[in-house]
């Protein structure tokens, strides 16, 4: 097989074979693939797509190309949680200790944030302490006796996605949703958990802008996850507006640790809660959703959920204090704020240039492996659909020593739009692909 009547079979809109495809990966993930025949078929298969038949095998093949996680020794249900990328996007740290409170097992390997959106990683490193590093047996033991381990991803999941994704990155050829299909699930299916729920964003800040796009991408994951034999869901979550008010490291964290408490905002307290809901009826918790969620708020206001968190963070090396003293946490003293022009409505809080203001502040990198700076971000104090007077602060900027202040500011002036009229909010649950 000549990997260049490959690339040409795709750039003729042909389908590809699983022998070929296979052939594709394995060359990647051994290296006797170059970088630009690798690119050449990456853009042809951005241009030309997929078959649900080519991304599964594709998928099977980037599986392959590592190892799987075994978790068969660990009993219970496990339910595995990936989120498509975000701006404020601190589900999975609510959610894993809030699932596990409930009795479910949730194994979690996270990403970093690159580009615009924050890495759950870079959030929970604001603790003190805290490693992600845990080997996989370490892992399964903080699983087994608290419930959750947030850690990061395995180099040895999935390597040909790792290579592919970098290569991606530089040749812009990560907007396709084949591509994107099988670097998510490739890394899900190895991760071994037995039911997967995804969370595909949708929006200014999102990968995929419009709802059709990202009901497209759910629909896709969910039937390669389904046919590998993993029952797999989706939700599209609006991330046309940063989630929640705060948009960096430990003011994330802090988030985190109200909405644990009760005292959280009501966009993420809601999809966190639906989400929670979703995971017990799926784990065989309960047998519907209603009784899901009561279940769900008794572990919210009996403590249980904040306990968990508390454990995990113990279990992982970090200081569990920061749970009740969020001063443990890296803060800062610099503070502007971005006032409003006009009065009037909120009707738009742009996601995208909200996340790059927190990034240029320091919160976030443009290269992986830049370190980044745990204490800065941007703090929304006001959202859509609130009204405003002229002169009144909507955003926040929490930096250290002016960097990035100005360019923050300008960012986050023009992400804001204030109109005469209301407009109806946005749900933050925009649908599900089941
Ligand atoms: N997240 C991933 O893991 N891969 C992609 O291609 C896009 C988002």
């Amino acid at each position: 097989m000549r990997v260049v009547d490959v690339i040409a079979k795709k750039r003729d809109g042909d389908t590809l074979s699983r022998e070929e495809i296979e052939f594709f990966v394995n060359g990647v993930t051994r290296g006797t693939l170059p970088d630009y025949q690798a690119a050449a078929l990456l853009m042809a298969i951005v241009l030309r797509g997929m078959t649900i038949d080519e991304t599964s095998w594709l998928t099977d093949s980037m599986v392959d190309s590592g190892n799987r996680v075994d978790l068969s020794d660990i009993p219970g249900v496990k339910v595995g949680k990936h989120s498509t990328g975000g701006v404020g996007d601190k589900v999975s740290i609510v959610l894993a200790p809030l699932a596990a409170a409930c009795g479910v097992i949730m194994p979690k390997m996270s990403g970093r944030g690159l580009g615009h959106t924050g890495g759950t990683l870079d959030k929970l490193e604001s603790i003190p302490g805290y490693r992600v590093d845990l080997g996989i047996e370490e892992f399964k033991a903080v699983l087994r006796d608290v419930g959750t381990s947030i850690i990061g991803q395995s180099g040895s999941l999935a390597p040909a996605d790792q290579k592919l994704y970098a290569l991606r990155d530089v040749t812009a050829t990560i907007g396709s949703i084949p591509l994107i299909s099988a670097s998510v699930m490739s890394k899900k299916l190895a991760e071994g958990s037995d039911v997967v729920v995804l969370d595909v964003k949708c929006g200014d800040g999102a990968f995929m802008k419009d709802e059709a796009g990202a009901r497209a991408l759910a629909a896709s994951m969910v039937a390669i996850g389904t046919r590998a034999g993993v029952r797999t869901e989706a939700f599209i979550t609006d991330m046309d507006t940063p989630l929640g008010r705060a948009v960096g490291n430990s003011i994330e964290v802090i988030e985190c640790l109200e909405t644990l408490n009760g005292r959280g905002p009501d966009d993420l307290t809601g999809v966190v809660k639906r989400f929670a809901a979703r995971v017990l009826v799926l784990a065989g918790r309960e047998s519907n959703e209603a009784q899901a969620l009561s279940r769900v708020e008794r572990a919210l206001s009996s403590g249980k959920a904040i306990e968990t968190l508390g454990r995990m963070i113990e279990r992982q090396g970090g200081n569990r204090a920061v749970v009740d003293d969020y001063s443990l946490l890296p803060s800062v003293n610099g503070r502007e704020r971005c006032l409003a022009p006009r009065g009037g409505f909120v009707t738009r809080m742009k996601a995208e240039a909200i996340g790059l203001a927190s990034n240029l502040l320091g919160a976030g990198r443009t290269r992986v492996g830049e370190p980044i700076d745990h204490a800065v971000g941007v703090i929304l104090l006001a959202k859509p659909g609130m009204r405003v007077e002229r002169g009144e602060p909507l955003v926040e900027i929490r930096h250290r020593d002016g960097r990035g202040v100005n360019a923050a500011l300008a960012l986050c002036s023009d992400a804001v739009t204030i109109e005469d009229d209301a407009q109806p909010p946005r749900p933050v649950i925009l649908g599900d692909v089941r």
